[in-house]
């Protein structure tokens, strides 16, 4: 997967998006979520321009906000966006065994969220709607229910095997 480096930041883009908004701090979160969608992610030297960029701001305090919202990606995502649900219906059937399972298979360590080889992203989140299906996992849209730690793996390898 290609991922764009901090280096190759075309900050014109940047410009753009800054512009749009008047350099206007307020609108700060607008514009972070235009970058994100620009780059799919919120790249570290990006939040270092604009807050330069911007008065009124500091790279700190745009970096501060990106971390505060959990909207914000800091890190590029993977090829498969994998979201682990953890809300309180696929908690108490055993999402926990099931997110460890992943991150063993996946071999991400503590407070990773993408693989090294850019395939995968895993992210927990709350609720996907689907609790009669708990413990549940999407991958790029797609639903797998009723997960169990083997059920993942097999998953995962499914996917592994298809000659990524
Ligand atoms: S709690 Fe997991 S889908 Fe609702």
């Amino acid at each position: 997967m290609s991922v764009e480096s901090p280096q190759k930041i075309d900050t014109s883009k940047l410009d753009k998006i800054m512009a749009e908004y008047n350099y206007d701090k307020s609108n700060l979160i607008a514009i972070l979520q235009k970058v994100q969608e620009e780059f799919k992610y919120l790249p570290e030297n990006a939040m270092t321009y604009i807050g330069t960029k911007m008065e009124g701001l500091s790279p700190a305090t745009v970096y501060g906000v990106a971390t505060f919202y959990a909207q914000f990606s800091l890190e590029p995502k993977g090829k498969y966006e994998m979201k682990c649900c953890d809300g309180t219906a696929c908690h108490v059937r055993g999402s926990m065994p099931v997110l460890n399972a992943v991150k063993a298979r996946l071999k991400l360590k503590d407070g990773q969220m993408t693989t090294d080889d850019g395939l995968f992203s895993v992210e927990t989140v709350s609720c996907l709607g689907a609790c009669g299906l708990a413990p549940v996992v999407v991958i790029n849209g797609k639903v797998y229910p009723q997960m169990t730690s083997d059920a993942v793996k097999i998953v995962l390898d499914t996917i592994l095997s298809e000659g990524n």
